[in-house]
């Protein structure tokens, strides 16, 4: 199949990223805002080896984290999509969709309306049979992004992160799923 290198909503692009993306990613990367419910802030070096992955991603599996670009700006805001969950669970394997954003974006719905054309290109395009979608218990700004496109919390299927260790605050996490027969049932109201 083609990669999907972009998407588009009202708003945004959904987009390939440019090298010119790694220093408002790297400032984005290093808030401790931002990175609250993440294990650490990354420092620039990572930020672009995380770039480096990303990309890596979209060349194996033909989609990924896309870029995200306000259109009436043109600012690179943050990143939403879709990527193979890279650890064993009992969910697993499967497609999570993830998103980040620099804190000056948030609150204007940009996060949820990626997201919703991100899971459409996942259920349309890629034919996926279910998404997934996890965070720290205690992250509800992420989980309101959740529920907005339809996702459903499953309790049965909280977990402890495996890349965590097994004192750390976040390591408890909720999992939140939808199906493509259930993506169909909220398209029809
Ligand atoms: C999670 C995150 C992306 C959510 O961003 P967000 O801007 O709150 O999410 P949305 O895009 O859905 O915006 C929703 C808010 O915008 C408001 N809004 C304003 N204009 C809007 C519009 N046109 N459409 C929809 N919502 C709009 C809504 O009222 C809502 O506000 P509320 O939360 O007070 O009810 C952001 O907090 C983030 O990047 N966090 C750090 C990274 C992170 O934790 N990622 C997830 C890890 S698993």
């Amino acid at each position: 199949m083609e990669p999907i290198l972009q998407l588009e909503s009202a708003r945004l692009l959904l987009r390939q990223w440019r090298d010119e993306d790694l220093p408002e990613f790297a400032r984005m990367c290093a808030d401790p805002q931002v990175m609250r419910y993440f294990p650490t802030v990354l420092n620039r070096l990572e930020s672009a080896a995380l770039i480096g992955r990303i990309r890596g991603h979209f060349a194996e599996y033909g989609f990924g984290l896309w870029a995200l670009e306000r259109k009436d700006s043109g600012a690179f805001i943050g990143l939403t999509g879709l990527m193979q969950v890279n650890f064993d669970a009992d969910f697993t394997p499967a497609v999570e969709i993830a998103w980040r954003l620099s804190s000056e974006h948030w609150g204007l719905g940009y996060a949820s309306e990626a997201a919703w054309t991100a899971l459409r290109c996942g259920f349309e395009r890629l034919s996926l049979d279910e998404v997934v979608a996890f965070t720290s218990e205690s992250n509800t700004a992420s989980q309101k992004v959740m529920q907005a496109i339809g996702m459903h919390y499953d309790p049965q299927s909280d977990f402890s992160h495996p890349l965590l260790a097994a004192e750390h605050p976040l390591r408890r996490h909720v999992l939140y799923r939808i199906s493509h027969a259930q993506w169909l049932r909220t398209l029809q109201g």
